[in-house]
């Protein structure tokens, strides 16, 4: 995992040639040269997320991979065995079989066909991004399409560990840092279980975002400027989730709500729900967007809430 503050560019480029020097140099599976140490990646803030640096970045751009090598040494839980990994596939929402145990995941580094909520598609440039399903299989009492809200409540738990930044979750499957969604849930049900879709920007420069999202496109890089190794990110995202998880299985949505309530975005702003223009209240207990329209208080189960900037 990389150091949480973003180092100065000087001493980052400083450090980056000593380490440079010591590296083990290769062509990775994109046929890129890249230049690693152990535990090291290049941390500097990158002029084309927007981040001006004072002197130029080095040249060397570290493209991970999400292999089971590479990532299975960093599961601390159930969650991610086995993984089931592709470089290239229409989307990891269809990798899951029936066959498999609760917790499997999969990942990859590229979707043809990435799948988002309301039939949209989800798109990332390779291996920027962390791609990845896991297979659920939730107890009949639970109510399925709260799992949105468990997921976003991981993957925010997990962006801020990797960022030291403030995470919000933007009912229902959003996840936010300073405004922009950095990360998507989707819940599907395939042969009695659920497939949980996240899809985290996590190295997309400004022009690799989709301009044109209903909510502003945004990723840890264009957030803070620092390029991240993906796969320690995953295998901590896998454990928050298999933890939240958990406590949503035992007890509801009540088991993980003040973690939700309290990363809650659309909390006291104006928010058009079906073309009228409210007050978002809450997300209440039952995982429904409460808002007020023209002085009544209404409850939204499901569909799209935009929000003013
Ligand atoms: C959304 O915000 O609309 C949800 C996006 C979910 C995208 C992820 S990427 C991994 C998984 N595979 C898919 O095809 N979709 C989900």
């Amino acid at each position: 995992m990389l150091d949480r503050q973003p180092p100065h560019p000087r001493l980052a480029t400083a450090a980056l040639r000593r380490f440079a020097a010591l590296a083990l140099a290769r062509t990775n599976q994109y046929g890129l040269r890249t230049i690693t140490t152990p535990g090291l990646v290049a941390a500097v803030p990158d002029e084309r997320a927007g981040h001006r640096p004072s002197i130029s970045p080095p040249a060397v751009r570290m493209i991970d991979a999400l292999t089971p090598e590479t990532v299975e040494p960093l599961l601390r839980g159930r969650f991610g065995r086995p993984l089931v990994y592709e470089q290239t596939c229409e989307s990891t929402q269809r990798l899951l079989g029936a066959d498999l145990p609760e917790g499997a995941a999969a990942v990859c580094d590229e979707q043809t066909g990435g799948r988002g909520r309301l039939g949209r598609s989800w798109e990332a440039p390779t291996g920027t991004a962390i791609l990845c399903s896991v297979l659920l299989e939730p107890p009949a009492e639970r109510v399925v399409a709260e799992l949105t809200l468990v997921g976003g409540l991981a993957v925010a738990e997990a962006v801020e560990e990797a960022t030291n930044l403030a995470a919000q979750i933007k009912w229902p499957n959003d996840v936010l840092v300073n405004r922009r969604k950095v990360a998507g849930v989707l819940a599907e049900v395939a042969d009695g279980a659920v497939v949980l879709g996240i899809g985290l920007n996590v190295n997309q420069t400004r022009e690799q975002l989709p301009g044109d999202a209903k909510v502003a496109a945004g990723s840890l890089l264009t957030t803070d400027g620092i390029r991240r190794e993906r796969a320690p990110i995953l295998g901590d995202l896998l454990f928050r989730l298999e933890q939240a998880y958990d406590r949503w299985r035992e007890g509801g949505l009540d088991s993980v709500y003040d973690g939700l309530g309290a990363r809650d975005f659309l909390r006291g702003r104006r928010v058009l729900v079906d073309g009228e223009v409210g007050l978002g209240i809450a997300v209440d207990r039952q995982g429904r967007l409460e808002v007020e329209i023209g002085g009544e208080r209404r409850l939204v189960e499901s569909g799209e809430v935009l929000f003013e900037r």
